[in-house]
Parts: structure tokens; sequence; C-alpha cells
């Protein structure tokens, strides 16, 4: 091969794209084309070179062939994969025999008659016409060639036509759509700040929005009447596969509506979406759980209704049993609960009882009962602390015949309901339970209002402190704070939380209220939220909201596991970019305009 400083490097010139590399067909024959793409891959048969020329649309196959152009074939030789080029061809047949047919553009190719190399490439870190081979990391690093994969890219087409999909139905709605500021003050959403100093204002620093929460309120006091925006959010906690700390929320916001209204708009768009991008008719109406239901039944507030194994009480039966534990947690006025596992008595051997035991201890349990049920009666050493009749009772309770697993965590209320929803979706996973392609949708309803942090030693607000309260647990708020049942819903998709919202407070006394039970001082509440208070004043209508977690949207409905592989420059679960390499030291000069210095000893 050539050496690079060798190697000609052309203009375009004059040239101009007549077809993109997907759309060519046996219609095309005798036509002349230009074609601008990446080297796919290349064979060099000596007197004949074949190329698969790529972009965003496809593959088309071109060929170099001395009769026909002798100095294009000439210089193809030094062509490499992902070299940039630009061929003047006349599209042909292909033989009879040599058709691909699962390329779009396989009954033709393309018989060179003049080529520019407009650009040539090192060898890249790893083949983008390949399966996924490289490490993660090296794939982040050269984010932009793992893009430019069909598959890869395919995912980004269809977050966009999903995004075009949903501002089609809100423009169609009446919603309007609003920037908001990224350099603001902090909006309380559960997680931490991201900070970003200020020069002209030394000392002080803005927030990033983890929403635009206070502002899409403020425009409803504004009498916008229908909000949205696509957004960006950014939240400094601690990431998973379905966590980015800068990811996207479908935002919206109406006036003069209560949780109907809003459920009902979002239902609709999500509806016409699964029905136009997925082929998919949901159920109608969406099923509903109140939240407490949803954890009594499913262990967690984003139960996974794809498939049953729902968690039973036992608590009344076995705390009676002979069985200390369950007497003691019984006594402690905790529960007892149990799930059955079909089938599951031949499936889970003494070793994977074993690692599920473990597994519950992991999820906060003390351990993890189980009863395989056998025609003539029990195999556990629950056995002899549980009489006939008890075991009559708890096999009729879990609905347990023989050939059945029954799992059996007892706790108080709380951990024992989340350890086992947990183990429910870890069992459904092993046994294989969850049908796919299936789109799962239910509503979440009711949510409590505050939940008391042990961490924090006070009430934090279970969504944001600008829920509304129900108006018939208000009267509750100052004795039995964690009783109050808030306005608020959570659309749960497969088990996954895709959006969240409530009916707002409107009412200045009432905001202060809950601000109070959430030990936030009036002086506290006046420095953060000051001028939402204010504007609470002047005239605020009824109103509510729910914002959409966009990628998570998209990874679902894509089929992917990570949000990750929906965000064109995603960060890793320690929140860097390998791409450009933030974060990174700032600039001394930068931090001395700031007035900052990192005490980097601490
Ligand atoms: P919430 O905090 O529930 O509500 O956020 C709404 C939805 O955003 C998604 N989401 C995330 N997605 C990716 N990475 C993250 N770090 C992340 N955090 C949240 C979830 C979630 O359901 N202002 C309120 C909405 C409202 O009340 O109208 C809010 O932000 O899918």
């Amino acid at each position: 091969m050539k050496e690079d400083q060798d190697i000609q490097i052309d203009s375009m010139g004059d040239w101009k794209r007549t077809h993109d590399c997907g759309s060519l067909r046996s219609d095309n024959v005798d036509q002349e084309v230009v074609l601008m793409g990446w080297v796919n891959s290349r064979r060099d048969l000596g007197n004949l070179i074949f190329i698969d020329l790529r972009d965003r649309e496809g593959v088309t196959q071109i060929v170099f062939d001395p009769q026909v152009d002798k100095e294009s074939h000439e210089r193809a030789h030094i062509l490499r994969n992902e070299w940039v080029i630009a061929v003047k061809c006349t599209v042909v047949p292909r033989l009879k025999g040599q058709e691909n047919f699962t390329l779009p553009t396989g009954s033709i190719e393309l018989k060179v008659r003049g080529l520019k190399i407009l650009n040539r490439t090192e060898t890249p870190p790893f083949q983008v016409d390949g399966a996924v081979d490289a490490s993660e990391t090296l794939r982040l690093k050269y984010r932009y060639l793992e893009l430019r994969r069909p598959q890869v890219l395919s995912a980004f087409r269809k977050r966009h036509l999903i995004a075009s999909c949903i501002r089609e139905y809100l423009d169609n709605k009446g919603f309007i759509e609003v920037e908001t500021p990224f350099l603001t003050k902090s909006t309380p959403e559960g997680a931490r700040d991201y900070l970003v100093p200020s020069r002209v204002n030394r000392g002080m620093c803005y927030a990033l929005p983890q929403s635009p929460q206070l502002f899409k309120q403020l425009l409803m006091i504004a009498g916008f009447d229908r909000y949205y925006q696509i957004v960006r959010c950014f939240r400094d906690e601690d990431l998973r596969a379905d966590r980015q700390p800068e990811f996207t929320q479908v935002d919206l916001e109406m006036a003069f509506v209560d949780e109907e209204d809003v459920m009902g708009v979002f239902e609709e768009m999500m509806r016409g979406l699964f029905r136009k991008m997925q082929e998919f008719d949901m159920a109608s109406p969406i099923p509903r759980l109140e939240y407490h239901e949803a954890m009594d039944r499913f262990g967690t507030d984003r139960p996974d209704i794809r498939f049953a194994m729902e968690l039973k009480d036992l608590t009344d039966i076995a705390g009676r049993s002979d069985f200390r534990v369950f007497k003691g947690v019984f006594e402690e006025g905790g529960v007892v609960k149990a799930i059955t596992v079909k089938d599951g008595a031949a499936s889970f051997s003494r070793k994977v009882l074993d690692e599920l035991s473990g597994l519950a201890f992991q999820y906060g349990a003390k351990g993890l009962a189980w009863i395989k049920v056998n025609k003539n009666g029990w195999q556990s050493s629950l056995n002899k602390f549980f009489r006939d009749e008890e075991k009559t009772a708890v096999n009729e309770k879990v609905k347990a015949a023989p050939g059945d697993l029954i799992l059996i965590v007892a706790h108080e209320h709380k951990i024992a309901n989340e350890a086992l929803g947990k183990l429910r979706l870890e069992v459904a996973r092993r046994l294989d339970l969850i049908p796919k392609n299936s789109y799962e949708f239910v509503w979440i309803t009711r949510f409590p209002l505050l939940e008391y942090s042990e961490t924090e030693g006070r009430f934090e607000a279970v969504h944001h402190p600008f829920t509304a309260p129900l108006e018939e647990d208000l009267t509750l708020l100052d004795d039995h704070p964690e009783r109050v049942r808030s306005k608020a819903y959570d659309l749960v998709l497969n088990g996954a939380e895709i959006g969240g919202g409530s009916v707002r407070i409107h009412n200045l006394a009432t905001q202060q209220k809950v601000f109070r039970a959430l030990g936030i001082s009036d002086q506290e509440a006046q420095m953060k939220f000051g001028f939402f208070l204010e504007a609470l004043k002047y005239g605020a209508p009824p109103h509510g909201g729910i914002a959409l977690g966009f990628d998570r949207l998209v990874a679902i409905m894509t089929g992917v596991k990570s949000i990750r592989e929906v965000i064109a420059f995603p960060k890793t679960t320690s929140a860097a970019c390998l791409l450009t390499d933030a974060p990174s030291r700032a600039d001394e000069a930068q931090l001395k305009e700031l007035g900052l210095r990192f005490d980097l000893e601490q």
C-alpha cells in the first residue's frame, strides 16, 4: 500500500450525489448515477474489485473493472474499509445466481466509470461492519464509529420518529412547546443538583434543572394553558441501565384539569404512538392500581404485570403456626408473604434455592423459607411446625397444587413486600416466564404524599413537594402525614417507570403547609422557592401534568437493554463521557475567574 502522504485526496468538485446507497433497483438499470459513502467491505480479485458502499440508507455493490475504467480500477487497489469515496457509475443487473436477496439493492450492481477518494481513514479501532465485538469502553470512546453501524443508527431513526409522533399529537391537542432555562435554581426531584458557578456573580451558582417542574407551573400561572417540551434534565444520582445524568423528558402541563384529564390525554398519546410505531393495540383503558395495592400484590410500585405470580398474605395462618420466626414477625406487626411458582418444585434444586435465599438476604429479608408441595404433603423445613389444617389453609391461600413451589418471606411490611417483589422478578427471569414483544401498561395512583426518611430523619416528598394531597386526606397532614395520599400517578410499562406526574398544589396556604410537613422552614422555603410562592399569590389556576422518560420509552420500543443505546453520546455509570473525556480538570485561569479553588486533598 502507498504511504499515506502519497495518496491523493480529491475534492467533490462539481459531482453531485444522484442517489443514496439504499435506493437503486432493477428499474434503474442503464442509468448513470453518482454515489458517495464509506467503503463497508472490499474484495480485491485482481482483475475485478468489489466494494460494498455504505451510507445512512443502505449498501450498494460497486465493481471496478479495468475494461470499463482502467484508471479507477488502478486506484481502487488502495481503498480500505471506511474510506470515503464518490463513484460515477452505470447501473447494471447482477448476473443470474449472483443476486443478493438479503440486500434491497441486491438485484443490481454499479460499474464504476469514475472514482474520487474524498478521505482516507486510520485503521478503525474496531470493525464497523461486524458483530458487537469491541469492549463498551472502546465503543464509547469512538462512539461516532459505532453510530455508523446500521442497527445502531436504526434506533436513532426510531427515536426521531417517536418524537415526531408525540409532537404531532400534542400540537394537534393545542399544546405549545416552550423552552425553559437550563441555568436556573434547584428543582427538587430527589437527586443532587449539578451546579454551575457564575463568573459574573462570584461565589454564586446556578443549578441545572432536574426537571422544568416549576417553570411549567409558572407557565400555567401565566395562562399558557397547555405546555409541552421535549427537554433535557440533569440529575446527579447513582447511575444504572435506565438512568443517565442527563436524560430527556417529554414534559407537559395543563390548566383547569384533574387527574383524569392528564391521564386521559397521556393515555391517548401513548395509544396512538404504539399503534403507529409498534402496530400494537394497548389495553383500553390502561389498568390502574392504587399504590398500596401494587405494593401488596407485586411488592413494588412499578409492577411488571406481563406475568402473574402475585404476592399472597399468609400472616394470619403462618403467624399462628409453631414456627418461631413467623410468630415473632406476626407479634411485631410484620407480615408473612408468599409467591407460588407453578410447577416450580422440580425446577428449583437445593442449590438454586440457596442462591435465591442469598438474593432474598441482599434484598433486605432475613431469609427465605420454601415449600415444595407434593402429592403426599410438604417437602420443607417448615413441615413440622404446621398442623395439617394449617398446611391446607396455606395451600389454598396461595393456590398451590402438587408440583408447585412456595417461597415465603417474613418481615416488616415494606421489606417483606419489596424483597418478595424482587424475588418474583428473579424467578420469572430464570424460568423465562416474561412474554417478549408484549407491552403491558399500568397506572399506579394514590401514592403517599410523604415518606419518612430514616437517613434524613424527616419526611420527604414521594414525588416532589408541589404534588397536591387528596382533599379528603388534608386534615391528616398535621398529625399523620404518612397517611396522606396524593394526586400523583406513574405510568409503568413492562415493569419500568416510564412517566410520572400529578395534580399540583395551586393554593399558597396548602403549599406552605406541605413545606412545613417536609420540615422545610418558612425561611428556607422563601430562600429556595420564594419566587414560586410569590407567583402562587397571583391567580394560579388549578393545574397538573406529567413527564415521560423519553429515553426509557425509546429503549423499550427499540428492544434494547440500556438507555445508553438510544442516547447518541451517553455517559458511563461513573458519569463520564469517554469520547470527550468529560468531566475534566478545569483550567486554572477559568477557576480563578470564577473565584474557585478545589481542595483536592479532602
Ligand atoms: P420524575 O422525576 O418521575 O418526574 O421523572 C419523569 C420520568 O423521567 C424518567 N427519569 C429518568 N430517565 C433517565 N435517567 C434518569 N436519571 C431519570 N430520572 C427520571 C423516568 C420518570 O418516570 N417533574 C416531574 C414530572 C411531573 O410531575 O410532571 C418529574 O420530573 O421515566
